[in-house]
């Protein structure tokens, strides 16, 4: 099937070549302007501006809709989610606004504890069913690719469990998905005491069944105070490397305690969250092919200090934007709010934003060659605002839902 979309106001983000975006280059958002694209079984075939129509495409096709002065842009990229759990969390919300802290919650068994209870109690059904609603509200958001940790179920049956339910997204979905095993995101309560015996369950149970699976394409660690330190998390990543999963790390998120330095030594493809950075991580980022995704809503959610955007891009990090989806840091997978955050709070500009959660976002799950751009050959994932006067009005105008429709490989949704 083929559809032309003619009178779109402004085409955004269209690239000849890929290219991971750092420093100045991350500003740079190629537009055209009264602009069409063609789409053949849902791949971008063909765009450019409505003069070069005639030229573009000599014969055409039955199916043309009038875009009728809308901006369409590449779907987001949201490359790190835990949209996979079984209860939500509002409890701990409340006791927050009274005045506990995240470690204080943690240590009276709630956080990512509480979680693991509620998803070991849960069946795979439940499981799917729930992240199945989660993925439908994201792609009407405009997310179409995204990547989901494993981490609530922290013993050898719930973390299958969770990583099975992600295999069934990939497989049901629409939308791109990317599966992390997070098994080492806190030790569960039978190791409190034992933490070597957790890393070794890790390594020796839950490792093989998951590389025999196929049921995970990359590797995490919460690599924090009082969860899995930096040696802790290289030697659980040097076991899942061994099977083929690459490391995307939590690092920095609370303190820095050699994260990023260690992420760095195993070539990890993203460190994700980095509130906390000293000018020696930045440095080290800076010279180093890791991404750093910054999860902005986190830190909103939690109070915190927002992660160093500008810093980061001043000193030629190359930096994604992500949603964290999680019952406890970030109960919202909304990357238009990200993208505003990103801009109100952080002082990234506009359009440094938009290449962050989409470009950016896609080689921080190694999805570039089929998203992330308007390139000819990439999926056609692609949302069409609402009547806006201009890009910058995405982020100003936060709260807002501004997408008119989303399309996922050519059809929409
Ligand atoms: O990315 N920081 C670790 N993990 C999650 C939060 C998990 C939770 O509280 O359930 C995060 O913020
Ligand atoms: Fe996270």
């Amino acid at each position: 099937m083929t559809t032309l979309i003619t009178n779109i106001r402004q085409l955004i983000n269209t690239r000849e070549q890929n290219q991971l975006l750092r420093g100045k280059a991350l500003a740079d958002l190629p537009v055209i302007d009264d602009a069409f694209i063609l789409i053949e079984d849902g791949i971008i075939a063909e765009y450019g501006a409505m003069y070069e129509l005639e030229l573009k495409v000599p014969q055409l096709p039955k199916v043309i809709i009038d875009a009728d002065g809308q901006l369409v842009l590449p779907t987001w990229c949201d490359s790190h989610t835990h949209l996979v759990f079984a209860k939500t969390r509002e409890e701990e919300f409340i006791d927050k606004i009274k005045g506990m802290s995240y470690a204080e919650i943690a240590a009276k068994g709630g956080g990512i504890l509480n979680s693991a209870a509620k998803l070991n109690a849960a069946s795979e059904a439940e499981l799917f069913n729930s992240a199945w609603q989660r993925l439908e509200e994201i792609s009407k958001l405009g997310t179409g690719a995204v990547e989901i940790k494993s981490g609530y179920g922290l013993s050898v049956e719930g973390e299958l469990k969770m990583l099975r339910v992600i295999k069934k997204l990939k497989e049901k979905s629409s939308l791109s998905i990317k599966s992390t095993f997070l098994g080492a995101h806190t030790y569960p309560v039978a190791y409190k005491e034992d933490h070597q015996g957790y890393i070794n369950s890790i390594i020796n149970e839950m490792l093989p069944v998951i590389a025999k699976e196929k049921l995970a394409d990359y590797i995490d660690v919460f690599c924090e105070t009082g969860f899995f330190s930096p040696p802790e998390m290289e030697t659980i990543c040097q076991a899942g490397m061994s099977y083929g999963l690459k490391p995307k790390l939590h690092v920095n998120q609370l303190n820095s305690i050699g994260g990023i330095e260690s992420a760095i030594k195993l070539n990890a493809v993203s460190v994700d969250h980095l509130e906390t950075m000293t000018d020696g991580d930045v440095k080290l980022l800076s010279s180093s092919n890791t991404i750093g995704t910054l999860l902005p809503t986190a830190a909103f959610f939690l109070r915190m200090n927002y992660q160093p955007a500008r810093t980061l891009i001043d000193n030629n990090c190359a930096i994604a934007l992500a949603t964290d989806y999680n019952p406890g840091s970030s109960p919202s997978g909304n990357m238009n709010f990200v993208i505003a955050l990103s801009c109100i709070q952080m002082k990234m500009l506009p359009e440094e934003a938009i290449n962050a959660a989409t470009i950016n976002g896609a080689y921080a799950m190694e999805l570039e060659k089929e998203l992330g751009s308007i390139t000819i050959g990439k999926k056609a994932n692609l949302i069409f605002t609402k009547p806006i006067p201009s890009l910058a009005y995405l982020p100003y105008s936060f709260g807002n839902n501004l997408i008119d429709k989303v399309m996922i490989s050519g059809e929409f949704i």
